[in-house]
């Protein structure tokens, strides 16, 4: 089984995608909605509830990690890698990857949580892969519970969304990264206020090429993973609202499992 994590239902948006391009591989879902948003947390909280996290999915028999999440990506990756012997997968490099691909006028505009612009992740990665690289962040705490309330397209999102994109339309961003797995729930919205060339990079997307092409390059590995089209969904907190936007999003009935952290 693959398992895969977030603070609470930004995680689907990988979820979706990787049932779109390996519908046979099985998953597991756990959302820490009970401690949802990770992203205005400290460092030392975020380590401790993805350590947390993983554990949940490897009790249940995961084979395989991914940290859906950028804000556990930014600050934990590492002692995951560290802590735990299956192979960990994270959302930042992939969009790093493609961001740079994509790029022209090489201004790349970044936005995530409080926690992942504050790691600066994205702005040193993005340096280093390439000279002459201009980096542009901005950090969207009010996304994650906007996103998590399912106000997924009410005049005030769009009022909040363009007020924090508008400092990066002024520097004319080519690209923007989305650095949340939450935002591309708000795909939509962000577009037109971007600006319609602008690219979006979306990490839910990206860390699926990313991992499609280790099960490529690891046929052991991949021969390990279940492979029956099944899913299954665990949250520390179920509440309609969660299981409704999961419904919508996944375009499928999505049966919710209460799990207590440990
Ligand atoms: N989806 C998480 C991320 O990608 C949200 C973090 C949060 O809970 O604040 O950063």
């Amino acid at each position: 089984m693959v398992g895969i994590f977030d603070s609470g239902i930004g995680g689907l948006t990988v979820v979706r995608e990787l049932q779109k391009k390996l519908p046979k591989y099985d998953l597991i879902y756990f959302g820490d909605t009970a401690r949802t948003p990770y992203g205005t947390k400290s460092k030392e909280t975020i380590v401790k509830y993805a350590l947390e996290d993983a554990q949940i999915l490897l009790n249940r028999g995961a084979k395989v990690i991914i940290i859906a999440c950028n804000t556990a990506s930014a600050v934990a990756y590492e002692t995951l890698k560290e802590k735990f012997k299956v192979p960990v997968f994270e959302v930042i490099t992939p969009a790093v990857r493609r961001a740079l691909e994509l790029t022209q006028n090489k201004r790349i505009g970044v936005i995530g949580t409080t926690a992942t612009i504050n790691s600066s992740i994205y702005e040193k990665l993005l340096k280093e892969g390439r000279e002459k690289i201009e980096v542009f962040s901005a950090a969207c705490p009010l996304l994650v519970p906007l996103v998590e309330e399912g106000w997924l397209d009410t005049r005030e999102t769009k009022m909040i969304v363009k007020k924090y994109l508008h400092p990066l339309r002024t520097k004319s961003v080519g690209t923007l990264i989305l650095g949340c797995t939450h935002y591309p729930l708000l795909k939509k919205i962000i577009q037109p206020r971007i600006g319609k060339r602008v690219n979006l990079v979306d990490s839910a997307e990206e860390v699926v090429k990313e991992f499609q092409q280790f099960l490529k390059d690891n046929p052991k590995i991949d021969a390990e993973l279940s492979k029956t089209s099944q899913a299954k969904y665990l949250a520390s907190d179920v509440s309609a609202r969660f299981q409704n936007i999961a419904e919508k999003w996944l375009s499928k009935k999505v049966e919710l499992e209460r799990v207590d952290v440990l």
